[in-house]
């Protein structure tokens, strides 16, 4: 029966490139796209940028853009990752569209008539120089429990305490500097809570899709049933959740609530319906259909293991009481790590997919390797260069292609490219058939490894057939053979490469581009490989071309290089990234006068300068040089200014900038610490560029 299937990834936020983690998870659910097309299914694969909340939101504003155009920068950029990859999204949208506010909306209206939201007051840190309430990242202080200095609001990295910022030691926001203070608004809830809400959440993690696969992996029903109190009569403790954030925001505005907007996280998993529905416009397809509660539309949503909560929690509850189809099924994956390091969020991992096509590596090498070591369990998956080199090697080269470039050659050689098979091929067909279809069914369970090696057992077959049979040795003075000799090698070249376009089938969902080629250029079939082409034997077979290289082991060296040519300088420090002459104008660098210069009571480190930027004030800035200058050495000389940077409160004071200094950058290397000077005739207040 063909089956109908709305499938997704995580919608990446809209403030960054594309890192190693992302393309991992888009190769898995585009080799688990490709594979149900294969067997007939539609499906409709969709992404798009998450666009809104307040980290965007301050990006942009510090370059001087609008968030809109930030999130249209690496939308820009995103399908050379794509294409690069063989990830073929039908449609990519972004939750910043006129059809995700439509919704959002829409949503929220019908949980509020439902009788599913709450507002409360709620007291905040508010920063009072930028005029906003404060996410927990933007504010850091003293810990309170090891006192380690500019620590994060939620928990010290120094000795592991979880507090609220309100624990904080001299907090500041990392925005301003300025002392947060502490301001009550009113905040919209979804109640989580409500009786109705845990029910609901209890059935529906516990369900199956219509095939009788359960909704969700083993150790996400295990979270999710601690989350909802899974023992008889535990109480359920969920909390309810804080939907709303105050202007200034970057975000969906609230329906008659002047001022507050949805928090990116309500409007995000609405960005997967609004990019269906932008995709449905483009290809006359009846959206509604597709996604209302009777449809049979199966809906799959492929998410890391951090975003669990969100999915399956407050995703299905919010689609569940505004009306909505909710979705069949979560594939969870865990995190890629390198060499055994985890990655950063932020900088991902020492892999950038990027400079993987750039110094012109086969991506199929990669979507080969993470099928390879992908199973349907939550667990991370380790990318080792060494063990990259061998698997691709030994498996793609070493047993799949292999096959078809030896047999393929005797063939084009003794028989013009006609396959034929002696005896019977009722067994061959049936075994082909039954390896292609244990290999589907891996690939739907999400099993790729075990469907990698499965198919890597067939190549090990039929390489064994085929060695075992000696076909050179027949191939020898084959003019004046027998004609039963003849048929002999025919035969058995027949049935490797029969093995080979079977085995190619079982491949096209990790390799398309690779097979595609095959299906064209070797069997001349001109549509990409379909599950029932495994059984088909083929009839004839086009001259051996060249289909895949080997990877060589410098060119992983080459892709964990820094990207600039690390020139160590006298200095001890690599040369940073590149800028340009744009990144270097926000710098506003002025000559300023040291008016006055003076120890700083408590500090071994610290002098006060008194600066004369040319403004008709004095600036006070504290620099790190007490070790190097006694105040006498300065007063009255010239030197550098970071008159942009933002006032910086310390223990003894504000500081109103920086002076530029030059020094080791391993500080454990004492070689002197150096305050610019300009050569004469510089006046204060000059700009430096
Ligand atoms: O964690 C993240 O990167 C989020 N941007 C994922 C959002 S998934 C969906 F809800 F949009
Ligand atoms: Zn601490």
């Amino acid at each position: 029966m063909s089956r109908t299937i709305f499938v997704t990834t995580a919608l990446p936020y809209a403030n960054g490139s594309f890192h190693i983690g992302h393309i991992m998870e888009y190769i898995q659910a585009d080799i688990w796209v490709r594979s149900m097309r294969m067997a007939g299914h539609t499906v409709h694969f969709v992404g798009a940028d998450d666009a809104h909340g307040a980290p965007i939101m301050l990006k942009a504003e510090a370059e001087n853009i609008s968030p809109q155009a930030l999130v249209q920068r690496y939308a820009s950029e995103r399908p050379k990752y794509l294409n690069g990859f063989h990830i073929q999204f039908d449609h990519w949208h972004s939750t910043d569209s006129p059809e995700n506010f439509e919704l959002s909306q829409d949503i929220y209206r019908k949980l509020k008539a439902a009788g599913f939201i709450d507002t409360r007051q709620v007291e905040q840190f508010y920063d009072p120089v930028k005029g906003m309430f404060l996410p927990d990242r933007y504010i850091k202080g003293e810990c309170p429990n090891c006192h380690a200095k500019d620590q994060y609001g939620d928990s010290c990295e120094v000795c592991s305490a979880v507090y609220s910022p309100t624990d904080l030691i001299e907090p500041y926001s990392t925005l301003t500097h300025a002392r947060p203070v502490l301001r009550s608004s009113e905040h919209f809830f979804f109640k989580l809570s409500d009786p109705r809400c845990v029910k609901f959440l209890q059935e529906w993690t516990h369900g199956s899709q219509g095939n009788g696969a359960k909704r969700l992996q083993p150790e996400v029903l295990a979270k999710t049933s601690e989350w909802l109190g899974a023992s008889e009569g535990d109480e359920a403790s969920l909390a309810d959740w804080d939907i709303s954030r105050d202007e200034p925001y970057f975000g969906i505005p609230i329906p008659d609530a002047p001022r507050k907007y949805f928090y990116v996280w309500l409007d995000a998993p609405v960005g997967y319906l609004a990019s269906l529905k932008a995709y449905c416009k483009i290809r006359g397809l009846d959206f509604d259909a597709l996604v209302s509660p009777d449809s049979d539309t199966e809906q799959v949503h492929f998410i890391g293991k951090d975003i669990v909560y969100f999915h399956a929690l407050f995703w299905p509850a919010t689609l569940e009481f505004s009306g909505r189809k909710t979705p069949d099924m979560l594939h969870v994956h865990g995190f890629i790590t390198v060499s055994g390091e985890k990655m950063s969020k932020s900088r991902g991992t020492g892999i950038s997919p990027l400079r993987y096509l750039e110094i012109g590596m086969n991506a199929e090498w990669l979507r080969y390797y993470i099928a390879a070591k992908l199973n349907a369990h939550v667990e991370d998956l380790d990318f080792n260069p060494e063990d990259f080199v061998a698997r691709v090697n030994s498996d793609l080269i070493g047993k799949y292609v292999n096959i078809a470039s030896r047999a393929a050659t005797f063939i084009t050689r003794h028989f013009d490219g006609v396959l034929a098979y002696s005896g019977e091929t009722q067994t061959l067909t049936d075994e082909l058939t039954q390896a292609a279809e244990e290999v589907r069914n891996d690939f739907e369970a999400r099993e790729y490894g075990r469907a990698i090696r499965r198919a890597m057992a067939v190549a090990d077959r039929i390489n064994q057939a085929f060695d075992a049979a000696q076909p050179w040795v027949l191939a020898k003075g084959i003019g004046e053979a027998d004609a039963e000799r003849k048929a002999q090698l025919q035969d058995i070249c027949s049935r490797a490469l029969a093995g080979f376009k079977a085995l190619s089938v079982m491949l096209t969902p990790v390799l398309p581009a690779l097979t595609e080629r095959v299906a064209r250029e070797l069997f001349g079939q001109d549509r990409p490989f379909l599950w029932s082409d495994a059984a088909v034997l083929p009839g004839r077979i086009a001259a051996f071309k060249h289909l895949m290289q080997r990877v060589e082991p410098k060119q992983l060296d080459e892709l964990f290089e820094p990207p600039e040519a690390a020139v160590v300088l006298p200095g001890g420090e690599a040369i940073a990234d590149t800028i340009d002459i744009k990144d270097f104008a926000r710098l506003d660098l002025r000559i300023a006068r040291i008016v006055e210069c003076s120890e700083v009571e408590g500090s071994d480190k610290l002098l006060r300068l008194s600066l004369d930027a040319g403004e008709g004030r004095l600036r006070q800035v504290f620099s790190g040089i007490k070790s190097a200058y006694r105040p006498d050495d300065l007063t009255g000389k010239l030197t550098v200014l970071v008159a942009n940077l933002a006032p910086r409160k310390m223990r003894f004071g504000v500081s109103e900038g920086m002076v530029l200094a030059a020094s080791h950058n391993d500080a454990s290397v004492d070689a002197g610490i150096y305050i610019l000077e300009p050569t004469s005739g510089a006046q204060p207040g000059m700009r430096i560029s």
